[in-house]
Parts: structure tokens; C-alpha cells; sequence
């Protein structure tokens, strides 16, 4: 079936991308750095390929010298992002820097793959309008409301200005599944009993398991799509208090249900980022988590998606939440 370079393997999403090519008989080079953890992926049929992004010529000569051994990548996945950061600038440097110095040494060195999909997020686009409450369509101008989402949204504009390079493009909402750490700190909350909102209109939040994105990048790769991107999630939209009631189902909790008023907890993300700002780093609660946290509307347009690569989701929210509270509570996360 031919190479596929993965890269960003080490993580919750890389990890599973790099099953899923197995699963299709792809010889497949897990890109990692050296500090990288190889604890999701043990299958003795993984190559690994350590590559070093901050510096173009390194990559090039990575590439040069997988091509002496007769090692051409037909498909690459750039996974790889920095989703949290200490500094805002580091997500320009991994997110777009990074995936520059990556386009640039496939094209110096000559490597071109038949298809570079790049893993992107709805957070390049940011939400959608809350009066309306229409979904976020492809022909949007994009409005990011953090610097995550900036900086997906610049590597995103080098690739689409980068002539004869066969990207594409694809952002998930939110995506949940084993391995994960973000929502599994919601879903320990309610495990906790509580049950917390920001302000009081209702969210309408969209989400993909795991599975069935990885399932959607691989086809995508392997297809004869490029110079085109998409939004994926599982086709439904979801209250913030349904995507609660679920959890709750299957947790079998009773909790206490509070709302917590927006401008409260703006502020307190305000004054936390001007007092972390004396040691240059990002508190945990800050300006940019506010944003997207207090958000109305992350639905986005799924139905071309759909017809290009003939894809519906195996797992609604419901299926998904249950099977990833099982796996939780069997690796000893959640009690
Ligand atoms: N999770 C979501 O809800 C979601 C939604 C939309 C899009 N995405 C995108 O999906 C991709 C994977 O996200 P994830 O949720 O799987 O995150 P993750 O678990 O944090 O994995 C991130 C991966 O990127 C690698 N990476 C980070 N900084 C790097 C650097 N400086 N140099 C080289 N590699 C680096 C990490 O390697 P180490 O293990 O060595 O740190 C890790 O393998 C990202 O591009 C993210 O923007 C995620």
C-alpha cells in the first residue's frame, strides 16, 4: 500500500493514526522527537523516525537520507501541534514555523508525498456567530478567537499558498477518546459531582471520537482529494447540559449543577495572565481558554465532508462518552 510518515505520533490523536494505518497495511514511520513517549505505540511493526522541526536543513537531510534508502514517503500526516503552550509565541513556532520548515524541505529536497494532510482545527476558524447560530461554513472568513487557533490558521494559509503541493486540510472539533487528558478533566468533574457552566445561554458544542477521525484522515490521505479542506465531526450538535446528561448516564453520578457568571471568570482569567505575565509563561485559566470556553456555537459544516469521502460516524456522542468512560475506569483514571 506504500510509506506513511505520521507525524505527531507520540500523542492522543498520532497514536491512534498510527493504528489505523496499520490496520490498512501501510508501512508506517512514526515521527517523534527524541524526548517523545513510546508508550501507545508498542506494535512491532512501527518504524520510527525521529525528526527535529526547528531547523529546515536537519529535515532535509532526514529526507535525504531516508531517500538513499530507498525510503519515499507517499503519504504524509502532519499531526504534530502544540495545543497548550507556556508562551504564546511557541504556537506560532510549532503550529506554523514548524509545518513551513516541513513543506520547504520536502520541496527543497525534492520528497514530495502524493497527498500531506495536515491536521488543523475548527479553532482556526473560531466559532460560530451567536445570534444567528449558523454553523461555521467553509467559505467563511475565519475569525480565531485564541492564538491556538491563529496559528493553525497561519500554517494553514502557507500550505494554500504554496504552489503544486498536494495539501489537505482538516479540522476537528472537539476530539475525546482513551489516551485523552482535556475532557477527561471535565469528565472527572462530574465523576466529582459537580457540574459547572459559564453563563447562561446554552453552548451548542460539536464533537468527533477518536476512531472514527482517524478512520476519516487515512481515507483522506489515501484518496485523490487535494487542495481542499473540511471540518469533521460526528454530523450532530450538542447541548453543553446534554453533553452533561450523557456523562452523568453513564458515570451513574448525581451532581450539583452551578453557573458561574461569564464576567467572573474573565476576569479572574484577566488577572491571572497579567500576574503569570511577570514570569512570561501562561496560567492554565487565561484570556485565550476564557474565549473559547464561554463560546456559543462551535457548530460547523459537515455536509461536504459527507459526500467527499462517503463518511458518517460510527460513534454519536453517546456510544463515544460510554466507550471512553469504560477505558477510563479500566486504566484506573477515573473510579
Ligand atoms: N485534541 C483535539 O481536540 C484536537 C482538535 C482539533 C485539532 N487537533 C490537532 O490534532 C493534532 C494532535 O493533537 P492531540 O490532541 O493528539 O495533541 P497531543 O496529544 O498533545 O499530541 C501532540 C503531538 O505533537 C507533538 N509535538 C508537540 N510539540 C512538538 C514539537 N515542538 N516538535 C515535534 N513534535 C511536537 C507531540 O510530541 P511529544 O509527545 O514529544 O510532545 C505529540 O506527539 C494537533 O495538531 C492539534 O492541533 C486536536
Amino acid at each position: 500500500m506504500g510509506n506513511i510518515l505520521i507525524t505527531g505520533s507520540s500523542g492522543f490523536i498520532g497514536s491512534f493514526l498510527v493504528e489505523e494505518a496499520l490496520k490498512r497495511d501501510l508501512k508506517v514511520y512514526a515521527g517523534m522527537r527524541k524526548s517523545s513517549s513510546k508508550k501507545y505505540l508498542q506494535d512491532p511493526r512501527i518504524l520510527f523516525a525521529e525528526i527535529d522541526f526547528t531547523n529546515k536543513e536537519s529535515i532535509k537531510e532526514f529526507l535525504l537520507k531516508k531517500k538513499q534508502e530507498g525510503v519515499v514517503f507517499d503519504y504524509i500526516i502532519h499531526n504534530a501541534g502544540l495545543t497548550k503552550a507556556r508562551k504564546k509565541e511557541d504556537f506560532y513556532l510549532v503550529n506554523y514555523t514548524f509545518t513551513r520548515n516541513f513543506a520547504e524541505a520536502l520541496i527543497e529536497a525534492g520528497t514530495l508525498p502524493k497527498k500531506f494532510v495536515y491536521t488543523s482545527s475548527l479553532a482556526a476558524f473560531g466559532p460560530g456567530d451567536e445570534v444567528s447560530m449558523k454553523p461555521v461554513m467553509l467559505d467563511d472568513t475565519p475569525k480565531p478567537v485564541d492564538e491556538y487557533g491563529k496559528s493553525k490558521l497561519e500554517a494553514e494559509k502557507y500550505l494554500m499558498s504554496v504552489t503544486d503541493f498536494p495539501w489537505l486540510i482538516i479540522r476537528p472539533s472537539g476530539v475525546y477518546g482513551p489516551r485523552e487528558t482535556d475532557y477527561f478533566v471535565y469528565f472527572q468533574t462530574i465523576s466529582r459531582g459537580m457540574e459547572p457552566y459559564i453563563g447562561s445561554r446554552p453552548q451548542i458544542l460539536t464533537f468527533i471520537y477518536v476512531k472514527d477521525l482517524v478512520r476519516l484522515i487515512v481515507d483522506a490521505v489515501l484518496s485523490d482529494i487535494s487542495g481542499r479542506s473540511y471540518f469533521v465531526t460526528d454530523g450532530k450538535e450538542y447541548t453543553s447540559r446534554e453533553f452533561a446528561a450523557i456523562t452523568k448516564k453513564h458515570l451513574n453520578k448525581k451532581t450539583l449543577s452551578f453557573t458561574v457568571p461569564a464576567g467572573l471568570v474573565g476576569g479572574i482569567a484577566f488577572a491571572m495572565e497579567k500576574i503569570f505575565s511577570i514570569t512570561g509563561r501562561m496560567p492554565t485559566l487565561n484570556t485565550d481558554k476564557f474565549n473559547i470556553m464561554k463560546s456559543l456555537n462551535w457548530t460547523c459544516q459537515v455536509d461536504v465532508l459527507q459526500k467527499d469521502f462517503s463518511f458518517k460516524a460510527e460513534y454519536d456522542l453517546d456510544k463515544g462518552v460510554k466507550e471512553v468512560l469504560e477505558w477510563y475506569k479500566k486504566e484506573g483514571w477515573l473510579h
